[in-house]
Protein backbone atom coordinates (compact mmCIF):
# COMPACT_ATOMS: atom_id res chain seq x y z
CA UNK A 1 0.00 0.00 0.00
CA UNK A 2 1.61 3.22 -0.52
CA UNK A 3 2.32 5.02 2.17
CA UNK A 4 -0.20 7.92 2.03
CA UNK A 5 -3.18 5.41 1.85
CA UNK A 6 -1.59 3.52 4.35
CA UNK A 7 -1.74 6.22 7.00
CA UNK A 8 -5.19 7.07 5.85
CA UNK A 9 -6.46 3.56 6.40
CA UNK A 10 -4.68 3.72 9.58
CA UNK A 11 -6.28 6.75 10.63
CA UNK A 12 -9.80 5.02 9.63
CA UNK A 13 -9.16 2.34 11.54
CA UNK A 14 -7.84 4.10 14.66
CA UNK A 15 -11.50 6.15 14.46
CA UNK A 16 -13.43 2.46 14.28
CA UNK A 17 -11.33 1.41 17.34
CA UNK A 18 -12.80 0.45 20.55
CA UNK A 19 -11.09 0.80 23.90
CA UNK A 20 -11.72 -1.36 27.47
CA UNK A 21 -13.34 1.85 28.70
CA UNK A 22 -16.04 2.53 26.08
CA UNK A 23 -16.86 -0.79 27.08
CA UNK A 24 -16.61 -0.87 30.77
CA UNK A 25 -17.97 2.99 30.84
CA UNK A 26 -21.34 1.27 28.18
CA UNK A 27 -22.31 -1.31 30.45
CA UNK A 28 -22.78 1.05 33.82
CA UNK A 29 -24.30 3.52 31.38
CA UNK A 30 -26.87 1.06 30.42
CA UNK A 31 -27.33 -0.06 33.64
CA UNK A 32 -28.43 3.35 34.30
CA UNK A 33 -30.59 3.94 31.43
CA UNK A 34 -32.33 0.50 31.77
CA UNK A 35 -33.47 1.93 35.35
CA UNK A 36 -34.16 5.43 33.98
CA UNK A 37 -36.54 4.25 30.95
CA UNK A 38 -38.13 1.55 33.68
CA UNK A 39 -39.21 4.74 35.19
CA UNK A 40 -40.49 6.95 32.64
CA UNK A 41 -43.73 6.58 31.22
CA UNK A 42 -43.11 8.44 27.76
CA UNK A 43 -39.70 7.41 25.90
CA UNK A 44 -37.51 10.51 24.98
CA UNK A 45 -34.94 10.83 22.84
CA UNK A 46 -32.11 10.43 25.12
CA UNK A 47 -33.79 7.62 27.02
CA UNK A 48 -34.03 3.76 26.21
CA UNK A 49 -37.78 2.75 25.59
CA UNK A 50 -37.76 -0.01 28.18
CA UNK A 51 -41.25 -1.31 26.46
CA UNK A 52 -43.34 -3.48 28.84
CA UNK A 53 -44.14 -6.50 26.53
CA UNK A 54 -47.85 -7.66 28.75
CA UNK A 55 -45.92 -10.97 27.99
CA UNK A 56 -45.65 -12.10 32.17
CA UNK A 57 -44.58 -15.93 32.04
CA UNK A 58 -41.91 -17.82 30.35
CA UNK A 59 -42.70 -20.55 28.73
CA UNK A 60 -41.65 -23.91 30.30
CA UNK A 61 -41.91 -26.17 27.08
CA UNK A 62 -45.28 -27.70 27.84
CA UNK A 63 -47.50 -25.49 25.54
CA UNK A 64 -49.30 -27.36 22.76
CA UNK A 65 -51.83 -26.49 20.27
CA UNK A 66 -51.69 -25.00 16.66
CA UNK A 67 -51.28 -21.41 16.78
CA UNK A 68 -50.49 -18.89 13.66
CA UNK A 69 -47.59 -15.96 13.48
CA UNK A 70 -47.16 -13.27 11.32
CA UNK A 71 -43.61 -11.61 11.61
CA UNK A 72 -42.82 -7.78 9.88
CA UNK A 73 -39.59 -6.92 10.89
CA UNK A 74 -37.04 -5.83 8.08
CA UNK A 75 -37.34 -7.00 4.67
CA UNK A 76 -39.66 -9.69 4.18
CA UNK A 77 -42.95 -10.35 5.73
CA UNK A 78 -43.43 -14.28 6.90
CA UNK A 79 -46.36 -15.98 7.91
CA UNK A 80 -46.26 -19.29 9.85
CA UNK A 81 -48.26 -22.01 11.64
CA UNK A 82 -46.56 -23.67 14.67
CA UNK A 83 -48.07 -26.49 16.12
CA UNK A 84 -46.73 -26.91 19.72
CA UNK A 85 -46.31 -30.43 21.10
CA UNK A 86 -45.76 -29.31 24.64
CA UNK A 87 -42.16 -31.18 24.74
CA UNK A 88 -40.17 -28.57 23.73
CA UNK A 89 -40.67 -29.34 20.38
CA UNK A 90 -42.85 -27.69 17.52
CA UNK A 91 -43.65 -28.24 13.95
CA UNK A 92 -43.03 -25.12 11.87
CA UNK A 93 -44.72 -23.96 8.13
CA UNK A 94 -44.14 -21.16 6.76
CA UNK A 95 -43.91 -18.67 3.73
CA UNK A 96 -42.31 -15.54 3.47
CA UNK A 97 -42.36 -12.74 0.95
CA UNK A 98 -40.43 -9.54 0.31
CA UNK A 99 -42.36 -6.32 0.90
CA UNK A 100 -42.71 -4.06 -2.63
CA UNK A 101 -40.44 -1.16 -1.84
CA UNK A 102 -43.53 0.83 -2.78
CA UNK A 103 -45.21 -0.24 0.60
CA UNK A 104 -42.87 0.51 2.89
CA UNK A 105 -42.15 4.04 2.20
CA UNK A 106 -44.99 6.91 1.75
CA UNK A 107 -48.08 8.84 2.94
CA UNK A 108 -50.51 5.70 3.12
CA UNK A 109 -50.00 3.23 5.84
CA UNK A 110 -53.01 0.97 4.50
CA UNK A 111 -51.67 -0.59 1.41
CA UNK A 112 -48.97 -2.67 4.04
CA UNK A 113 -51.57 -3.78 6.01
CA UNK A 114 -53.57 -4.51 3.55
CA UNK A 115 -50.76 -6.72 1.79
CA UNK A 116 -50.42 -8.10 5.34
CA UNK A 117 -53.65 -9.52 5.30
CA UNK A 118 -54.04 -10.72 1.87
CA UNK A 119 -50.11 -13.10 2.67
CA UNK A 120 -52.21 -14.27 5.97
CA UNK A 121 -55.41 -15.26 4.24
CA UNK A 122 -53.30 -16.53 1.50
CA UNK A 123 -51.27 -18.43 3.52
CA UNK A 124 -54.51 -20.45 5.20
CA UNK A 125 -56.01 -21.18 2.22
CA UNK A 126 -53.02 -23.04 1.23
CA UNK A 127 -51.90 -24.67 4.49
CA UNK A 128 -55.08 -24.78 7.01
CA UNK A 129 -58.04 -25.33 4.35
CA UNK A 130 -59.90 -27.09 6.77
CA UNK A 131 -60.45 -22.93 8.79
CA UNK A 132 -62.04 -21.66 5.19
CA UNK A 133 -65.22 -23.97 4.77
CA UNK A 134 -68.21 -22.69 5.46
CA UNK A 135 -69.00 -25.28 8.02
CA UNK A 136 -66.05 -24.73 9.73
CA UNK A 137 -66.82 -21.60 11.65
CA UNK A 138 -63.54 -21.85 13.68
CA UNK A 139 -61.11 -18.77 14.24
CA UNK A 140 -57.29 -19.07 13.93
CA UNK A 141 -55.11 -17.07 16.78
CA UNK A 142 -52.27 -15.24 15.26
CA UNK A 143 -49.41 -13.45 17.35
CA UNK A 144 -47.93 -10.49 15.49
CA UNK A 145 -44.18 -10.48 15.42
CA UNK A 146 -44.22 -6.49 14.86
CA UNK A 147 -40.33 -5.49 14.85
CA UNK A 148 -40.36 -2.08 15.36
CA UNK A 149 -40.63 0.08 18.43
CA UNK A 150 -44.75 -0.29 19.87
CA UNK A 151 -46.12 1.68 23.07
CA UNK A 152 -47.40 -1.55 24.31
CA UNK A 153 -50.86 -1.16 26.26
CA UNK A 154 -52.31 -4.58 26.14
CA UNK A 155 -50.73 -7.86 24.80
CA UNK A 156 -52.43 -7.66 21.87
CA UNK A 157 -52.70 -3.54 21.62
CA UNK A 158 -49.76 -0.91 21.15
CA UNK A 159 -49.22 2.15 18.66
CA UNK A 160 -46.11 2.62 16.93
CA UNK A 161 -43.93 5.19 18.38
CA UNK A 162 -41.68 5.33 15.08
CA UNK A 163 -40.38 3.08 12.24
CA UNK A 164 -37.02 1.98 12.00
CA UNK A 165 -34.93 -0.21 9.38
CA UNK A 166 -35.77 2.04 6.61
CA UNK A 167 -39.70 1.88 7.10
CA UNK A 168 -41.44 5.50 6.74
CA UNK A 169 -45.34 5.68 6.41
CA UNK A 170 -46.01 8.55 9.21
CA UNK A 171 -49.87 8.09 8.95
CA UNK A 172 -49.07 4.75 11.37
CA UNK A 173 -47.17 6.54 13.86
CA UNK A 174 -49.35 6.62 17.09
CA UNK A 175 -51.99 4.19 15.84
CA UNK A 176 -52.64 0.60 16.62
CA UNK A 177 -50.93 -1.60 14.50
CA UNK A 178 -53.50 -5.11 16.03
CA UNK A 179 -56.37 -2.61 15.11
CA UNK A 180 -55.19 -1.66 11.92
CA UNK A 181 -54.55 -5.39 10.49
CA UNK A 182 -57.40 -6.46 11.76
CA UNK A 183 -59.31 -4.37 10.04
CA UNK A 184 -57.61 -5.79 6.69
CA UNK A 185 -58.47 -9.34 8.06
CA UNK A 186 -61.81 -8.93 8.40
CA UNK A 187 -62.43 -6.89 5.65
CA UNK A 188 -60.89 -9.81 3.46
CA UNK A 189 -63.17 -12.27 5.56
CA UNK A 190 -59.92 -14.28 7.00
CA UNK A 191 -60.89 -15.86 10.08
CA UNK A 192 -58.00 -15.13 11.99
CA UNK A 193 -58.03 -12.79 15.50
CA UNK A 194 -54.59 -10.94 16.26
CA UNK A 195 -54.57 -11.84 20.00
CA UNK A 196 -50.77 -10.44 20.25
CA UNK A 197 -48.21 -8.69 19.75
CA UNK A 198 -44.89 -9.60 20.13
CA UNK A 199 -41.43 -7.64 19.29
CA UNK A 200 -38.79 -10.07 17.62
CA UNK A 201 -36.75 -10.09 20.80
CA UNK A 202 -39.60 -11.22 23.06
CA UNK A 203 -40.30 -13.88 20.26
CA UNK A 204 -36.40 -15.28 20.42
CA UNK A 205 -36.79 -15.19 24.24
CA UNK A 206 -39.67 -16.90 24.48
CA UNK A 207 -38.71 -19.36 21.75
CA UNK A 208 -35.46 -20.14 23.27
CA UNK A 209 -36.88 -20.53 27.06
CA UNK A 210 -39.65 -23.10 24.99
CA UNK A 211 -36.98 -24.91 23.80
CA UNK A 212 -34.05 -24.89 26.64
CA UNK A 213 -34.29 -28.17 28.33
CA UNK A 214 -32.68 -26.60 31.58
CA UNK A 215 -31.93 -30.23 32.58
CA UNK A 216 -29.46 -30.68 30.17
CA UNK A 217 -28.07 -27.20 28.76
CA UNK A 218 -27.39 -26.60 33.15
CA UNK A 219 -28.85 -22.63 31.60
CA UNK A 220 -31.43 -20.47 32.30
CA UNK A 221 -32.16 -18.44 29.14
CA UNK A 222 -31.94 -14.98 30.69
CA UNK A 223 -32.09 -12.73 27.13
CA UNK A 224 -33.77 -12.85 23.85
CA UNK A 225 -31.65 -10.51 21.09
CA UNK A 226 -31.64 -9.73 17.34
CA UNK A 227 -28.41 -8.46 15.40
CA UNK A 228 -29.51 -8.31 12.12
CA UNK A 229 -31.47 -5.72 10.02
CA UNK A 230 -31.71 -3.84 13.42
CA UNK A 231 -30.37 -4.74 16.74
CA UNK A 232 -32.99 -4.83 20.06
CA UNK A 233 -33.15 -7.01 23.17
CA UNK A 234 -35.71 -8.61 25.78
CA UNK A 235 -35.38 -9.91 29.14
CA UNK A 236 -37.50 -10.50 31.70
CA UNK A 237 -37.79 -7.74 34.44
CA UNK A 238 -39.14 -8.28 38.04
CA UNK A 239 -42.40 -6.17 39.52
CA UNK A 240 -40.96 -3.84 42.03
CA UNK A 241 -38.47 -2.44 38.86
CA UNK A 242 -40.92 -1.39 36.61
CA UNK A 243 -41.73 1.59 37.90
CA UNK A 244 -44.05 2.85 34.77
CA UNK A 245 -46.91 0.53 35.35
CA UNK A 246 -48.60 -1.41 37.69
CA UNK A 247 -47.93 -5.09 37.45
CA UNK A 248 -49.85 -7.76 39.04
CA UNK A 249 -47.65 -10.84 38.19
CA UNK A 250 -44.33 -11.39 39.36
CA UNK A 251 -42.79 -9.66 36.40
CA UNK A 252 -43.16 -8.92 32.92
CA UNK A 253 -40.82 -9.22 29.80
CA UNK A 254 -39.29 -5.95 28.93
CA UNK A 255 -38.36 -5.20 24.91
CA UNK A 256 -35.22 -2.70 25.61
CA UNK A 257 -35.76 -0.88 21.90
CA UNK A 258 -31.56 -1.03 22.77
CA UNK A 259 -31.35 0.35 19.28
CA UNK A 260 -31.56 3.71 21.30
CA UNK A 261 -28.93 3.19 23.86
CA UNK A 262 -27.10 6.02 24.07
CA UNK A 263 -28.52 8.52 22.42
CA UNK A 264 -26.95 10.82 23.71
CA UNK A 265 -23.28 10.16 22.64
CA UNK A 266 -22.04 10.15 25.97
CA UNK A 267 -19.34 7.04 25.23
CA UNK A 268 -20.50 5.62 21.95
CA UNK A 269 -17.77 6.13 19.41
CA UNK A 270 -19.02 8.96 16.60
CA UNK A 271 -16.66 8.86 13.79
CA UNK A 272 -17.36 11.30 10.51
CA UNK A 273 -19.11 8.06 9.05
CA UNK A 274 -21.53 7.61 11.60
CA UNK A 275 -22.78 11.14 11.68
CA UNK A 276 -23.10 10.70 7.55
CA UNK A 277 -25.22 7.53 7.72
CA UNK A 278 -26.95 9.15 10.75
CA UNK A 279 -27.87 12.34 8.50
CA UNK A 280 -29.12 9.92 5.67
CA UNK A 281 -31.80 8.07 7.83
CA UNK A 282 -34.90 8.74 8.41
CA UNK A 283 -34.50 9.20 11.83
CA UNK A 284 -31.09 10.83 12.60
CA UNK A 285 -30.58 11.39 16.45
CA UNK A 286 -32.30 8.36 16.93
CA UNK A 287 -31.48 4.34 17.40
CA UNK A 288 -27.83 5.46 17.29
CA UNK A 289 -26.70 2.51 18.40
CA UNK A 290 -28.31 0.73 16.31
CA UNK A 291 -26.24 2.69 13.44
CA UNK A 292 -23.14 1.31 14.98
CA UNK A 293 -23.94 -2.07 14.90
CA UNK A 294 -26.80 -3.78 13.04
CA UNK A 295 -26.46 -5.43 8.93
CA UNK A 296 -28.74 -2.37 7.63
CA UNK A 297 -25.87 0.40 8.87
CA UNK A 298 -22.50 -1.99 8.35
CA UNK A 299 -23.13 -1.81 4.52
CA UNK A 300 -23.39 2.25 4.57
CA UNK A 301 -20.44 3.20 6.82
CA UNK A 302 -17.74 1.10 4.41
CA UNK A 303 -19.80 2.95 1.81
CA UNK A 304 -19.27 6.11 3.06
CA UNK A 305 -15.76 5.65 4.16
CA UNK A 306 -14.60 4.57 1.01
CA UNK A 307 -16.29 7.59 -0.93
CA UNK A 308 -14.04 9.75 1.03
CA UNK A 309 -11.52 7.66 0.50
CA UNK A 310 -11.82 8.52 -3.13
CA UNK A 311 -13.20 12.14 -2.85
CA UNK A 312 -9.86 12.65 -1.59
CA UNK A 313 -7.82 11.15 -4.09
CA UNK A 314 -6.44 8.16 -2.19
CA UNK A 315 -8.36 5.67 -3.31
CA UNK A 316 -9.96 4.39 -6.87
CA UNK A 317 -7.71 7.19 -8.96
CA UNK A 318 -7.59 5.19 -12.17
CA UNK A 319 -10.85 3.87 -12.29
CA UNK A 320 -12.00 7.21 -11.99
CA UNK A 321 -9.64 8.56 -14.94
CA UNK A 322 -10.46 5.64 -16.68
CA UNK A 323 -14.40 6.52 -16.51
CA UNK A 324 -13.85 10.50 -16.94
CA UNK A 325 -14.13 11.83 -13.70
CA UNK A 326 -17.13 9.92 -12.03
CA UNK A 327 -17.04 6.92 -10.10
CA UNK A 328 -20.07 3.93 -9.40
CA UNK A 329 -23.31 5.05 -9.29
CA UNK A 330 -23.02 1.97 -6.02
CA UNK A 331 -20.48 4.13 -4.70
CA UNK A 332 -21.92 7.29 -4.87
CA UNK A 333 -25.43 6.30 -3.66
CA UNK A 334 -27.17 6.07 -0.33
CA UNK A 335 -27.86 2.10 0.80
CA UNK A 336 -26.15 0.35 -2.35
CA UNK A 337 -23.72 -1.40 -0.52
CA UNK A 338 -25.41 -4.59 1.24
CA UNK A 339 -23.94 -6.00 4.45
CA UNK A 340 -23.82 -9.58 2.96
CA UNK A 341 -20.53 -7.88 1.13
CA UNK A 342 -19.02 -6.91 4.08
CA UNK A 343 -19.04 -10.56 5.23
CA UNK A 344 -17.42 -11.91 1.98
CA UNK A 345 -14.55 -9.00 2.13
CA UNK A 346 -13.83 -9.89 5.46
CA UNK A 347 -13.42 -13.70 5.37
CA UNK A 348 -11.61 -13.34 1.93
CA UNK A 349 -8.02 -14.76 1.83
CA UNK A 350 -7.61 -15.05 -1.28
CA UNK A 351 -4.53 -14.57 -3.72
CA UNK A 352 -4.32 -11.02 -4.36
CA UNK A 353 -7.71 -11.10 -2.36
CA UNK A 354 -9.58 -12.23 -5.91
CA UNK A 355 -12.61 -13.35 -4.23
CA UNK A 356 -13.59 -9.43 -3.09
CA UNK A 357 -12.25 -8.58 -6.73
CA UNK A 358 -15.32 -10.32 -7.91
CA UNK A 359 -17.61 -9.38 -5.30
CA UNK A 360 -16.84 -5.26 -5.81
CA UNK A 361 -16.98 -5.62 -9.55
CA UNK A 362 -20.78 -7.69 -9.16
CA UNK A 363 -22.08 -5.67 -6.64
CA UNK A 364 -20.74 -2.56 -6.89
CA UNK A 365 -19.55 -2.13 -10.54
CA UNK A 366 -15.97 -1.29 -8.85
CA UNK A 367 -12.96 -1.96 -10.08
CA UNK A 368 -10.13 -2.48 -7.92
CA UNK A 369 -6.19 -2.74 -7.60
CA UNK A 370 -4.82 -5.61 -5.03
CA UNK A 371 -3.47 -3.08 -2.82
CA UNK A 372 -6.99 -1.21 -2.78
CA UNK A 373 -8.38 -4.26 -1.90
CA UNK A 374 -6.46 -4.65 1.00
CA UNK A 375 -7.19 -0.92 2.55
CA UNK A 376 -11.24 -2.29 2.02
CA UNK A 377 -10.95 -5.15 4.16
CA UNK A 378 -8.98 -3.35 6.72
CA UNK A 379 -11.32 -1.10 7.23
CA UNK A 380 -14.31 -3.77 6.58
CA UNK A 381 -12.66 -5.24 9.36
CA UNK A 382 -12.74 -2.42 11.40
CA UNK A 383 -16.22 -1.55 11.25
CA UNK A 384 -17.78 -5.05 12.12
CA UNK A 385 -15.00 -5.34 15.06
CA UNK A 386 -16.23 -2.35 16.39
CA UNK A 387 -20.02 -3.44 16.16
CA UNK A 388 -19.63 -6.72 17.80
CA UNK A 389 -17.32 -5.30 20.55
CA UNK A 390 -20.10 -2.74 20.88
CA UNK A 391 -23.09 -5.53 21.12
CA UNK A 392 -21.19 -6.94 24.38
CA UNK A 393 -22.55 -3.79 26.20
CA UNK A 394 -25.88 -4.63 26.28
CA UNK A 395 -25.76 -8.10 27.14
CA UNK A 396 -23.49 -7.89 29.66
CA UNK A 397 -25.27 -4.79 31.28
CA UNK A 398 -28.53 -6.79 31.14
CA UNK A 399 -26.76 -9.82 32.66
CA UNK A 400 -25.28 -7.60 35.43
CA UNK A 401 -28.66 -6.16 36.18
CA UNK A 402 -30.67 -9.29 36.89
CA UNK A 403 -28.08 -11.93 37.93
CA UNK A 404 -29.36 -11.70 41.83
CA UNK A 405 -32.53 -13.09 40.90
CA UNK A 406 -30.68 -16.35 39.63
CA UNK A 407 -28.98 -16.77 42.48
CA UNK A 408 -30.92 -20.27 43.52
CA UNK A 409 -29.26 -22.29 41.03
CA UNK A 410 -25.62 -22.72 39.54
CA UNK A 411 -27.27 -22.89 36.05
CA UNK A 412 -25.77 -20.64 33.34
CA UNK A 413 -27.00 -17.86 31.75
CA UNK A 414 -28.10 -18.47 28.36
CA UNK A 415 -28.60 -15.62 25.69
CA UNK A 416 -30.94 -16.25 22.71
CA UNK A 417 -29.75 -14.71 19.67
CA UNK A 418 -30.90 -14.44 16.00
CA UNK A 419 -30.27 -12.28 13.23
CA UNK A 420 -28.27 -12.58 10.10
CA UNK A 421 -25.05 -10.33 11.36
CA UNK A 422 -24.24 -12.75 14.64
CA UNK A 423 -25.31 -15.93 12.57
CA UNK A 424 -22.88 -15.36 9.80
CA UNK A 425 -20.58 -12.45 10.23
CA UNK A 426 -17.29 -14.17 10.75
CA UNK A 427 -15.79 -13.84 14.39
CA UNK A 428 -18.90 -11.87 15.50
CA UNK A 429 -19.87 -14.11 18.36
CA UNK A 430 -16.14 -14.59 19.39
CA UNK A 431 -15.72 -10.77 19.95
CA UNK A 432 -19.24 -10.86 21.80
CA UNK A 433 -17.70 -12.81 24.11
CA UNK A 434 -13.83 -10.69 23.94
CA UNK A 435 -16.17 -8.05 25.16
CA UNK A 436 -17.94 -9.36 27.55
CA UNK A 437 -14.85 -11.03 29.69
CA UNK A 438 -13.46 -7.51 29.29
CA UNK A 439 -16.62 -5.71 30.96
CA UNK A 440 -16.71 -8.73 33.37
CA UNK A 441 -20.16 -8.48 34.53
CA UNK A 442 -20.60 -11.61 36.64
CA UNK A 443 -17.32 -10.56 38.62
CA UNK A 444 -16.07 -13.77 40.79
CA UNK A 445 -19.64 -15.67 40.13
CA UNK A 446 -18.55 -19.74 38.81
CA UNK A 447 -20.65 -19.41 36.06
CA UNK A 448 -20.94 -18.19 32.56
CA UNK A 449 -22.35 -16.18 29.79
CA UNK A 450 -23.46 -18.49 26.99
CA UNK A 451 -24.42 -16.98 23.49
CA UNK A 452 -27.06 -19.63 21.59
CA UNK A 453 -28.36 -19.20 18.10
CA UNK A 454 -32.40 -19.13 18.45
CA UNK A 455 -34.02 -19.59 14.95
CA UNK A 456 -37.23 -18.92 13.92
CA UNK A 457 -37.79 -17.70 17.52
CA UNK A 458 -40.23 -15.07 15.63
CA UNK A 459 -42.45 -17.30 14.33
CA UNK A 460 -42.58 -20.09 17.11
CA UNK A 461 -42.22 -16.93 19.86
CA UNK A 462 -45.62 -14.92 18.71
CA UNK A 463 -47.07 -18.31 18.24
CA UNK A 464 -46.22 -18.82 22.20
CA UNK A 465 -47.57 -15.36 22.80
CA UNK A 466 -50.66 -16.44 21.01
CA UNK A 467 -51.10 -19.26 23.17
CA UNK A 468 -51.60 -17.87 26.60
CA UNK A 469 -53.74 -15.01 25.17
C1 LIG B 1 -36.46 -2.13 16.11
C2 LIG B 1 -36.73 -3.20 17.16
C3 LIG B 1 -36.37 -4.56 16.63
C4 LIG B 1 -34.95 -4.57 16.09
C5 LIG B 1 -34.53 -5.92 15.52
C6 LIG B 1 -35.05 -2.26 15.57
O1 LIG B 1 -34.85 -1.35 14.53
O2 LIG B 1 -36.63 -0.85 16.66
O3 LIG B 1 -38.08 -3.16 17.56
O4 LIG B 1 -36.48 -5.50 17.66
O5 LIG B 1 -34.83 -3.59 15.07
O6 LIG B 1 -35.35 -6.33 14.49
Amino acid sequence: MNSELKKAVDEVTAGYTVDNKTLIDGADLFVQMMKEGLALSKPQRLTMPMIPTFVTAVPLGKEKGLYLAGDLGGTNFRVCSVQLNGDHTFNLEQQKTKIPQDLMTGAQGLPLFRYLAEKIGLFIKEHHQNYCTEENDNRLKLGLTFSFPVDQTALHQGSLIRWTKGFDLPDVVGRDVVGLLQIQLDELTVPVDVVALANDTVGTLLLRAYSNDESKTKANTVVGCIFGTGTNGAYYESRENIKKINVESKGMAINTEWGSFDNGLKVLPNTKYDQIVDAETANPGYHLFEKRISGMFLGELLRVTLKDLADRELLFCDLKKERGGSLPHRLVSPWQLDSQVLLYLEIDDSTNLKMSQLILENELRLKTTPEERIAIQEITRAISKRAALLSSIPISAIVKHVKHLYKHDDNDFEIGCDGLVVEFFPGFKERIYEGIKIINPLLDLKKKIVLTIAKDGLGVGAALCASVA
